[in-house]
């Protein structure tokens, strides 16, 4: 029997060929209503994403970029409630999709692969157990036509002695052979959509490299597009074709890496790329951006980055709109510019 293959796709579109996107979120807002207050976790985020496309959603700790994931997944549970205005995938109108339909889309269009392995994998059942099971639940697969595609995948993302590793329990394995799964996983029914929620920072540098090596090769192979979230700004330019920079809950610069890395115009793009270390800071101090970031909670009024920036002024105290200042490119700030 001959093994199933990947469907094959068509080459990755380029960015507005006057077709709908995979991928259109317009202003989208996930907020936790707790008891204490309301936490704006996602605040008005808008984003687009073409076939096999790479974005790179970084920010520091606590500004939204998991939650922008999980609302994606419709992954939030109570207290949290997500809307927007405008939510399409692969042509349907995901706003509007049935609980039932959304779980069949998860794990077969669009997939997440998690900071932590064991949010995917089950510590009670071997690999290839969990495999099978998640190729059959949404195809139709023989058992054996399932194992075959499992050992490929596994293959795919690099993995030796793939038939091995899938009679194992995942305590059984290394934290990069888990991680490494958990991707293999994601990648089982080939999605059109992948969001990589920091999947390797767990991991030692070079086999993060690796990691980003492959799965950014399958993603060119298959046409699959990716969101992959990362406090890392040097980790994610050399992987992504577009950065979405997020603060405090809002996508604050966006544009084209080489734009982003080469001419942000956002003072907090500028902190976050001044924190990189490079040969030249060497040995001496790194810049770190001052202050924290802000509760969520309450965040004063404008822009929530003023408390922080060497820029703000009294206009900061109104909402910054989001600016095109390139084609492609948008800033969302007052004082935009080069120089940092
Ligand atoms: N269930 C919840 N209830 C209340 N607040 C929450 C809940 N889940 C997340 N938050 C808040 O939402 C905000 C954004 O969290 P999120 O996990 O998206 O940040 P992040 O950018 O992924 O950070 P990190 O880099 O640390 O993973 C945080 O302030 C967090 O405290
Ligand atoms: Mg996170």
């Amino acid at each position: 029997m001959s093994v199933p293959d990947f469907p094959p796709r068509p080459a990755a579109m380029p960015a507005n060929a006057g077709r709908q996107p995979l991928l259109d979120v317009q202003n989208l807002r996930t907020w936790f209503h707790t008891r204490e207050g309301v936490v704006k976790a996602v605040d008005g985020v808008s984003l687009q994403l073409e076939q096999g496309e790479i974005l790179g959603l970084v920010g520091e700790s606590g500004s939204g970029k998991s939650i922008t994931g999980f609302s994606l997944m419709r992954l939030v549970d109570e207290p949290g409630r997500m809307r927007a205005r405008r939510l399409m995938f692969d042509g349907r109108d995901l706003l509007s999709l049935s609980a039932e339909s959304y779980r069949q889309l998860r794990g077969r269009d669009m997939a997440m692969i998690f900071q932590d392995p064991m949010m995917t994998l089950n510590p009670t059942l071997r690999v290839d157990t969990q495999m099978v099971e998640a190729l059959r639940a949404h195809g139709r697969y023989s058992r054996k036509a399932a194992r075959e595609r499992a050992l490929r995948v596994l293959d795919m993302v690099g993995i030796p002695a793939p038939a091995e590793r899938l009679r194992a329990y995942p305590h059984q394995l290394s934290g990069g052979m888990r991680q490494r799964i958990a991707i293999a996983i994601a990648l089982l029914n080939a999605p059109k959509l992948i969001i990589a929620d920091e999947p390797t920072t767990a991991l030692d540098v070079t086999i993060q490299g690796q990691i980003l090596y492959e799965v950014q090769k399958l993603c060119q192979e298959l046409g699959t597009a990716l969101i992959w979230i990362t406090h890392d700004l040097a980790i994610v330019s050399g992987l992504a074709d577009r950065l979405a920079v997020m603060y405090a809950g809002r996508i604050v610069e966006t544009g084209a890496t080489a734009d982003i890395v080469g001419a942000a115009q956002h003072p907090y793009t500028h902190g976050l790329i001044a924190s990189i270390p490079s040969i030249r800071t060497r040995g001496g101090d790194l810049f770190q951006i001052p202050g924290s970031t802000p509760s969520l909670m309450d965040l004063p009024a404008g822009c929530p980055f003023q408390a922080r920036c060497h820029r703000a002024s009294d206009q900061c105290l109104a909402d910054p709109p989001l600016e095109e200042v390139a084609p492609g490119h948008w800033v969302r700030c007052w004082h935009k510019g080069l120089q940092p």
